[in-house]
């Protein structure tokens, strides 16, 4: 029984931080970024993550292990990748990001081993498998893939496997020689018979240019018809930092065609983001919550090492598609689980003086807000989340221009900025709904429409959460809060 080798009783241990958050997935201790890995397995959600088990710094990355019956609740399990061997065992390297498929009840997971010899970079793509879920074996023909294609520079990582017309592909992120000396993104596709020989295919997404220097976790999946190919760009120009592209593919020719290109998420924390299917055959995403140093915005992470961890995941997402092939992002329905008390207002009055509510949990509640543009004097309206007098974020909406921000600037000590997002008000109606937990804000905005995710690193006594307009007043059709559990109890 997979339940028998659960390592860590978290229930024993929560509750002190003030930064960890509840209900969104932390590492036991230490150092996390990417998921990994995700699949629904026997009976069981595996999540895999980037993990340094040392101390709160990036360094050998390890796979982090977590099961889960439902993706909201997560049991800790032993560590189910080590960087030991010549082609992955790198202190600047390890056991890099991948993904999992089953294949005749085994499980297979495909990641990046990253080392140096001398100073040459080295980046290969491997195999571990499991019949359990629980302990893995390298592949002894490892690698699989041990160059990248012809014209390509040495970052070439983060193999993401899928099957399609009784083939099995592979996307891989990469980057080729170019004007600039980093490089110009490509995402590179593979193709295979049997999960161990691979042949390439060409590559399809292209920078040149305009989309980035270097391509990470690329993820290429079929939705209503359509073909979805998300990436993570470095240096994108306008920072896109998970860009998905809709389109069409034909996989016996490699062609893919761009229909439309977008932003999953414009906060500044979502980075990473890799999908699965559900038991029940939704398409879900997980991202990381956090980014990196070459980001303008990035300082050190925040201060939750001091909590002896670092990194947050993304609750899982379901992606749907709008009406317009845009990609929606929405919290999983199972996370309605975790609801405790709920306050509920309906005609809600705003004004100019600032209007407390009382969430049970103000640190980890979420908070739905219906509005009728129409009802609404105020041009602004403002919403204040884990504030104390002046310190607060802010959810600011700007109704004539539709536009809704997201205003760290007077959170905490560690960040600043604003990051603004042009939203559809359709008949006049718009719905936000906002999540908070300790450290992370989320803005899901009609339906998922948009989503802006970031972290924020309040005091312990920043508890307040109002509602204002700067002038005038505004009619709110209907206000929903309710505390969240955390999944650990
Ligand atoms: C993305 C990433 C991946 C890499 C991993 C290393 O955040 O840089 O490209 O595999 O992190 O931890």
């Amino acid at each position: 029984m997979l339940s028998e080798y659960v390592v860590n009783d978290r229930v024993k241990n929560s509750g002190n931080d003030n930064w960890r958050p509840k209900y969104h997935f932390t590492a036991p201790v230490s150092w996390m970024n990417d998921p990994n890995g995700l699949i629904y397995f026997k009976g069981w959600y595996h999540l895999f993550y980037q993990y340094n088990p040392k101390n709160c710094d990036w360094a050998s990355m390890h796979w982090g292990h977590a099961v889960s019956r439902d993706m909201i609740h997560w049991k800790d399990m032993p560590i189910a990748l080590e960087p030991d061997r010549d082609y992955d065992n790198d202190p600047e390297g390890g056991c890099f990001s991948g993904c999992a498929v089953e294949k005749d009840g085994l499980l297979y997971l495909f990641y990046t081993a990253s080392a140096k010899h001398g100073n040459k970079l080295y980046q290969t793509q491997c195999l571990a498998t499991s019949r359990d879920g629980v302990h893995f074996e390298k592949y002894a023909g490892n690698p699989l893939i041990s160059r990248h294609p012809e014209g390509a520079l040495a970052p070439f990582r983060d193999p993401k496997v899928f099957s399609a017309s009784g083939k099995w592909y592979m996307v891989v992120g990469g980057t080729v020689k170019s004007e600039n000396p980093e490089g110009d993104g490509r995402v590179f596709l593979y193709e295979s018979e049997d999960l161990y020989k691979w042949q390439y295919k060409g590559a399809i997404l292209e920078s040149k240019g305009k989309l980035g220097t270097m391509m990470e976790c690329p993820d290429f999946f079929e939705l209503n018809g359509k073909w979805i190919l998300t990436c993570s760009p470095m240096n994108h120009p306008e920072y896109n930092k998970a860009l998905y592209c809709v389109g069409g593919m034909d996989f016996e020719s490699g062609r893919y065609t761009i229909e439309k290109m977008g932003n999953l998420d414009v906060g500044f924390d979502y980075y990473a983001p890799q999908s699965f299917l559900d038991e029940h055959g939704n398409r879900v995403m997980i991202a990381w919550q956090n980014g990196w140093l070459w980001m303008p915005w990035c300082q050190n992470w925040g201060p939750t090492g001091v909590e002896n961890w670092r990194g947050t995941l993304s609750l899982p997402r379901v992606v749907s598609l709008s009406e317009n092939d845009e990609i929606c992002l929405y919290p999983v329905r199972e996370f309605e689980d975790l609801e405790d008390e709920a306050l509920e207002y309906e005609n809600y009055e705003a004004g100019t003086q600032r209007q407390y509510l009382y969430p049970a949990d103000a640190k980890s509640f979420r908070m739905e807000l219906k509005i009728d543009v129409e009802k609404i004097t105020s041009r602004y309206l403002e919403i204040g989340v884990l504030g104390k007098g002046e310190k607060a974020t802010v959810i600011a909406v700007d109704l004539l221009q539709g536009i809704v921000s997201l205003d760290k600037s007077r959170s905490d000590l560690y960040g600043r900025g604003r990051m603004n997002c042009r939203v559809e008000m359709k008949d006049g109606k718009l719905a936000i709904l906002i999540l908070v937990d300790h450290s992370t804000v989320e803005l899901y905005i009609n339906k998922g429409r948009h989503c802006i995710t970031s972290n924020v690193y309040p005091e312990k006594e920043q508890t307040e959460c109002w509602i204002a307009t700067p002038y005038k007043n505004a009619v709110i059709d209907k206000i929903r809060i309710v505390s969240l559990k955390s999944f650990w109890e």
